[in-house]
């Protein structure tokens, strides 16, 4: 491999080239060196690998530990003034994407009985319901109107909820902490407040659920005697978290994509049975879950590079998912592509464990709003939308939308 191509200081972030393209240092680094070396702001040296098939030969190596990701930040690199750690701290109990096996495969096994196809199939009309009832709210409301607010939002949130048995009434309270949690500029002190506070609201939960079982996937986990209450709020938090942020944000970028590209947005609207191949389609195209961390426990040869033991290795999913070596023109959207094989999802033992779930939530969601809305459209410039670049979920803050019809 070429060693001209310069060692980037700090991770490219900025989307210089677009909302929904990678940052142009990401795309000029993938074509250069797809694996390559990178300084961390502490002045630490580390990895950053942007290929498709370098990022897909990692996640499926569990020689990369995990530990230290928690798939939204890494606690010792990402926080200005901390001090270079060598080793990832230890995982917080129950946060099992943060884990590697066995300890991770404990956990993740009691939960897959609960997001199976089969499972999800049979949720498939509670979920298409909720959409349905957000959609009837929305249109009641006069536009302008913000849709993340009024929809992309308030759906996968009401639908977690559901599933996990969280009073929605108390959403104000994880979702002003969650965002403060995912925020990358907030302070140390003030992120670990926010967790704080989660984490004692869902520790009062998961108690009370041991105590006095219901029918949710809460109530299920915490029957499980040799789960401990730290490890069940821990788990609980993680699915709190992974399910309502995620969807959230492929609604609303979806959504401000699907208005970017109106010869798309009408065939999709004329022929729904297109959904899920358009569904995967966005998924590879926004890749609102970028960045993930791995730590390398012995040198790993990884596309022509040696990482050595003890690494911090940067995964960006975007730079993958747009690679030019396995997707052709791939800055582009087009619903017609056959997308699966993307890595929004991630790839191996960590692999989403909601993917089935989010899917239907997508397709309930872009093909009602879609129906209902046949004349949706931004109601500023598309410009001025407020993008999330600021958070380590991408997506838009708000997207100001307006109409002139609803339909049945
Ligand atoms: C893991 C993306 C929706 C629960 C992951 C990973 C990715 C991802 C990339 C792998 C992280 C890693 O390897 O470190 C997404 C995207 C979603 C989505 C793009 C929406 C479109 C959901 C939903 C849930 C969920 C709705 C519901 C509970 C999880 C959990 C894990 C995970 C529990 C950890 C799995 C493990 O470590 O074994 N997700 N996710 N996700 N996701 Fe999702």
């Amino acid at each position: 491999m070429s060693q001209t191509v310069a060692v980037p200081q700090g991770l490219p972030m900025e989307r210089d080239a677009g909302p929904f393209n990678p940052p142009s240092e990401i795309t000029r680094l993938r074509g250069a060196r797809p694996v390559s070396p990178m300084a961390f702001p502490d002045g630490h040296q580390g990895w950053l690998v942007t290929g498709y098939e370098a990022v897909r030969q990692l996640m499926a190596d569990t020689r990369f530990s995990s530990r230290g990701d928690i798939g939204v930040m890494h606690v010792p690199f990402e926080t200005p003034g901390m001090p270079a750690a060598t080793e990832p701290s230890p995982p917080m109990p129950g946060l099992f994407i943060a884990m590697d096996p066995p300890d991770h495969t404990r956990l993740r096994r009691k939960l897959i009985g609960a997001f199976t196809v089969k499972r999800m199939k049979q949720l498939e009309e509670q979920i298409i319901d909720i959409t349905e009832r957000q959609l009837e709210e929305l249109a009641h409301l006069t536009p302008p109107v913000d849709l993340v607010k009024a929809f992309a939002l308030p759906v996968p949130s009401l639908v977690i909820c559901e599933m996990l048995g969280v009073p929605y009434a108390d959403r104000e309270t994880f979702q002003v902490n969650s965002a403060k949690f995912l925020e990358r500029e907030v302070s140390l002190e003030d992120k670990m407040g926010a967790l704080g506070a989660l984490m004692t609201y869902l520790s009062e939960l998961v108690t009370s659920k041991r105590a006095t079982p219901s029918e949710d996937i809460l109530s299920d986990l915490a029957g499980h005697d040799d789960l401990t209450i730290e490890e069940l709020t821990g788990a609980a938090f993680l699915l709190l978290l992974a399910g309502h942020e995620t969807t959230a944000n492929m609604l609303g970028l979806g959504t401000f994509a699907l208005l970017e590209n109106p010869d798309q947005r009408a065939e999709l609207r004329a022929n729904p049975e297109l959904l899920p191949d358009a569904v995967e389609e966005l998924l590879r195209y926004l890749s609102i879950g970028d960045i993930f961390y791995r730590y390398a426990t012995e040198d790993i040869e990884l596309g022509g590079e040696t990482i050595g033991k003890g690494s911090t290795v940067v995964v960006s999913l975007l730079a993958a998912n747009h690679d030019p070596q396995r997707f052709d023109n791939p800055d582009a959207l087009d619903i017609h592509r056959k997308a699966r094989g993307h890595l929004s999802f991630g790839h191996g033992v960590h692999q989403c464990l909601g993917q089935q779930l989010a899917r239907i939530e997508m397709r309930a969601g872009f093909g009602g709003l879609l129906r209902r809305f046949p004349t949706l459209q931004l109601a500023i410039p598309a410009g001025d939308v407020k993008l999330r670049t600021d958070m380590n979920i991408y997506g838009v803050h708000e997207l100001p939308v307006t109409w002139t019809e609803t339909a049945p």
